[in-house]
């Protein structure tokens, strides 16, 4: 499975990626809505090309499909959000430990002072593959429009290298 960053061309793919992801999933990720478009998916790959790029997406790619799919939004404010998910068929093989690694050592690499995400709080598999990354629940909320309880949870990347 490789790893790499969002290129120009994959905005079929990433459209083809979201729009196969089962409701058990999109329950607990969707950051663009239950189904998505070619156009938000080519805006994001847009954004990817700015200079400074409001955000960076990670994408595992199986030959010309995307089966996996991280990222940080948010780059040019003080609060990057992470979304990560992988495709239903191949969840449970460590891709999104593969894909959690990589985009968390992206952000220790260009200086992110910390990185931000929401989630269920019956997502298990989803919160211990954070806690394994250094992330801890600092708040939660009900959300009122998917009737859903969420953790808020933070790592402080400069902290922790100084301890390290
Ligand atoms: C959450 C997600 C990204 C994890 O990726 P994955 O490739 O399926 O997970 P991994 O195989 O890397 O395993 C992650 C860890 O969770 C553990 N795990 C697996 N199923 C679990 C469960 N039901 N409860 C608790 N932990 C579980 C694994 O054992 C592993 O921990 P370990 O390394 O200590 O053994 C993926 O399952 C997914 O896309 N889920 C749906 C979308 C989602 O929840 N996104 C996150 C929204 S905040």
């Amino acid at each position: 499975m490789l790893l790499r960053p969002l290129a120009h061309n994959d905005a079929p793919a990433l459209l083809t990626f979201y729009n196969n992801l089962s409701p058990a999933t999109i329950r607990v990720f969707r950051p663009l809505g239950s189904r998505t478009s070619l156009e938000i998916c080519q805006l994001i790959v847009a954004e990817n090309e700015l200079s400074p790029a409001p955000r960076f997406d990670l994408v595992a790619c199986d030959h010309t499909a995307i089966v996996g799919w991280a990222f940080l939004a948010g780059l040019d404010t003080d609060h990057p959000d992470l979304g990560i998910a992988v495709a239903d068929g191949v969840q449970g093989q460590r891709l999104g430990t593969a894909l959690l690694a990589s985009i968390v050592a992206w952000a220790r690499e260009h200086g992110l002072p910390a990185i931000y995400l929401m989630v269920v709080q019956d997502n298990h598999r989803a919160i211990n593959l954070y806690q394994r990354n250094g992330f801890v629940a600092y708040d939660e909320e009900f959300d009122a429009v998917d009737k859903l309880p969420y953790y808020h949870m933070v790592t402080r990347l400069q902290e922790a290298r100084a301890d390290g």
